[in-house]
């Protein structure tokens, strides 16, 4: 077992702030791993990210077991959360455990995540119950991108402000173990925070979160040709290194500078 279970994470409440980020694969769930970022999301905003879908509905349950499975045998402390996909847990109570269920046992990871507030109470009390530890996420719900008419800021109207504030209250209350908020205002996240007794992980949500979560790809820079929301910060900009280290390669085999003798047997 992991290090960080979502019982560890749930007592970092009121200790100490925490990092988030998303992996897909192998290799970056090793790199997030060793960098001690204690909970890895294994987002199905790979839909868009690793499969370049425009929206997350798409992504499937066995697209996320795959990448889930691959990021769990990257990871030594982290607890991995699986994201899970559109229409695998909305329908019954019976489907989210049923499928929840096959991302404990088959990719290994150590809880999942619903999107959904007061409406998810039952599904997230069901989980918990039979051993699935629950993360809730509410604000911007990007499954519900289509019926929500597009990424936008959610609860500025002091009506839906209240609604997220009980939604948040009745998913601490089911048992989740804590709750991403995306793209709220800032002084509604803090709020929420001040509200329930456990970690609030925010993106897009302001500075009074008890954690942040970023979308690696962004993070990294990996898309140098598309436009991030205004809560990103990029960290590194690989997507244009990725493109020079491309074009360098190219260019040596084109004047037979690549491979030479050094790298000759
Ligand atoms: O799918 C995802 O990556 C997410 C994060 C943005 C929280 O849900």
């Amino acid at each position: 077992m992991n290090t960080w279970t979502a019982g560890k994470i749930k007592a970092l409440k009121g200790e100490r702030k925490f990092a988030c980020l998303t992996a897909y694969d192998y290799s970056t769930a090793r790199a997030v791993d060793e960098a001690g970022i204690e909970l890895i999301l294994v987002g199905d905003s790979l839909a868009m990210t690793m499969l370049g879908y425009e929206t997350t509905i798409p992504a499937t349950m066995e697209e996320m077991l795959h990448h889930a499975a691959a990021v769990v045998r990257g990871t030594r402390d982290a607890l991995v959360v699986a994201d899970m996909p559109f229409m695998s847990y909305q329908v019954s109570v019976a489907q989210a455990l049923e499928n929840a269920g096959r991302f404990i046992k088959e990719s290994g990871a150590g809880a999942v995540k619903i999107e959904g507030g007061a409406c998810r109470t039952e599904t997230v009390e069901a989980l918990v119950r039979n051993g699935i530890p629950t993360l809730s996420h509410i604000g911007l719900t990007p499954q519900s991108i289509n019926e929500m008419g597009g990424y936008k800021i959610q609860g500025r109207k002091n009506e839906h402000a209240q609604q997220l504030l009980d939604d948040a209250r009745a998913l601490a209350r089911a048992g989740s173990f804590g709750i991403v908020l995306e793209c709220i205002p800032a002084g509604l996240a803090a709020d929420i925070t001040a509200a329930v007794d456990i970690p609030t992980i925010g993106i897009g949500a302001g500075n009074g979160c008890d954690a942040q979560i970023l979308v690696t790809h962004d993070l990294l820079g990996l898309h140098s040709s598309l436009k991030t929301p205004k809560f990103v910060k990029q960290y590194a900009s690989l997507g244009d290194e990725m493109k020079k280290a491309f074009e360098a390669y190219k260019a040596e085999v084109e004047d037979s500078t690549f491979p030479s003798e050094e790298h000759s047997y």
